[in-house]
């Protein structure tokens, strides 16, 4: 390959983020198709019995079988990989079975992990799950770094945090955590979700991996499940592949041409996110039935600076919590916002151009234990929208009926 050509780069090299967004890791076939072909092809032919021995063996390049190599979804990787900055990387079916992918790839019976709190709901069923196989997990808050140092012992094999978190929106300290992590030889997983690398590319602060569920701001338009992994090249070859061809959570072929589409409008649609979910929240901010917004751009957000520090924008997602003399009075002002949407989708997904709200308590995070969950923050008054591409004022106008109603 030339050595201009934008295909065989990755971010940090002369092309900048948009330029890879479009056109990185697509390599034409001699076809010569304008834009990326999906490749449903289950398995792929060899030349001879050698040929086949060689690929096999690792010997020759080329791929084998879609269980853990196909074209359209190594476009995917080669794109992502290029636009976090990462050596390498894998696409999985689902955020989770990217999750699920690094536990198996870190960790084995009597091993631990130091997981922040108030991540994703399924994060911690998933961790929960890991326990059955001897995994155990400490939480910790994630904005206290000293909580982190001290729940490392020395079965511990990766931190893990996501920020903003979910549905929170608390900033974790990425370099701060990445130099604990170094400092007892721990790799650093952060799941970018929210942010996504046009916001945040944690691999430069000094994480070590990075998850994604690409269900969400990658895909970009609620069409398709799929997730990814990224890291370095040993770690990829090395721990991860061995978890993709053996057990198989396998992005198709199809979800990843998707996904590639996706990436080529990511960094317009995360600016342009970023821009009405400020306004909504300063919306929500000046509403007097609102006790408290959470959201990283706003000067009220305890971990502002940071954010500003860290990430290219505040992304999509605000929380706010709606006032009441008690949870039960909290939890009918927040499901009378909810059913007085209109425009807004009650949906419990985000990550889409279409507005959405769930009240995080009796759906994402409903199977918590209601201890742990009012220990998180999230209260029974507290409702979450990822606010989409929308005029934002609609956005607005569907929230103000259900807040006055
Ligand atoms: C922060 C975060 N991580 C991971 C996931 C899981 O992703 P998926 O639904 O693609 O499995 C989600 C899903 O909402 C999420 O919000």
């Amino acid at each position: 390959m030339d050595d201009r050509d934008p295909h065989a780069h990755g971010a940090g090299d002369e092309y900048g983020f948009d330029t890879l967004a479009v056109r990185g890791g697509f390599e034409r076939t001699p076809f010569g198709e304008h834009t990326e072909p999906v490749f449903l092809a289950s398995s792929f032919v060899h030349d001879s019995a050698a040929h086949a021995a060689a690929r096999f063996a690792g010997e020759a390049d080329g791929f084998i079988y879609s269980r853990f190599g196909n074209p359209t979804v190594r476009v995917f990787e080669q794109r992502l990989a290029a636009l976090e900055g990462a050596e390498d990387c894998r696409a999985t079916a689902s955020g989770m079975s990217a999750i699920m992918s690094v536990l198996v790839s870190l960790t084995r019976s009597g091993d631990h992990v130091v997981c922040s709190q108030g991540v994703f709901g399924t994060t911690i069923q998933l961790f929960a799950l890991f326990e059955r196989y001897g995994v155990e997990t400490t939480y910790v808050a994630l904005d206290d770094p000293d909580a982190w140092r001290a729940a490392i012992r020395p079965n511990t094999k990766l931190l893990f945090l996501e920020t903003p978190s979910n549905p929170l929106t608390e900033v974790g300290d990425v370099r701060a955590l990445a130099q604990i992590a170094r400092a007892r030889g721990i790799p650093l997983v952060v799941d970018n979700c929210f942010c996504t690398p046009a916001l945040q590319r944690p691999l430069e602060l000094g994480a070590d991996i990075v998850v994604h569920s690409a269900t969400k701001y990658l895909d970009g338009q609620g069409r398709v499940l799929g997730g990814a992994v990224l890291g370095s090249r040993d770690y990829v070859s090395q721990a991860l592949q061995p978890v993709i061809r053996y057990c198989g959570p396998t992005l198709s072929a199809f979800n990843a041409w998707v996904l590639a589409k996706g990436l080529e409008t990511l960094s317009v649609r995360m600016r342009r996110h970023s821009e009405n979910a400020l306004e909504v929240a300063r919306w929500l901010e000046a509403r007097p039935e609102v006790e408290r917004v959470r959201y990283p751009w706003l000067e009220s957000h305890p971990q502002h600076a940071l954010a500003r520090a860290q990430q290219g924008g505040g992304g999509a997602v605000i929380a706010f919590d709606l006032k009441g003399a008690d949870d039960a009075a909290r939890k009918a002002a927040a499901w009378r916002v909810v059913d007085g949407c209109r425009l807004l989708s009650i949906t419990a997904n985000l990550g889409d151009v279409k507005s959405t709200i769930t009240h995080p308590a009796s759906t994402t995070h409903g199977r918590m234990p209601a201890d742990a969950r009012r220990g998180a923050g999230i209260g029974e008054g507290m409702l979450r929208v990822a606010v989409g591409l929308e005029d934002p004022k609609d956005v607005c106008a569907d929230l103000l009926r259900g807040l006055t109603g």
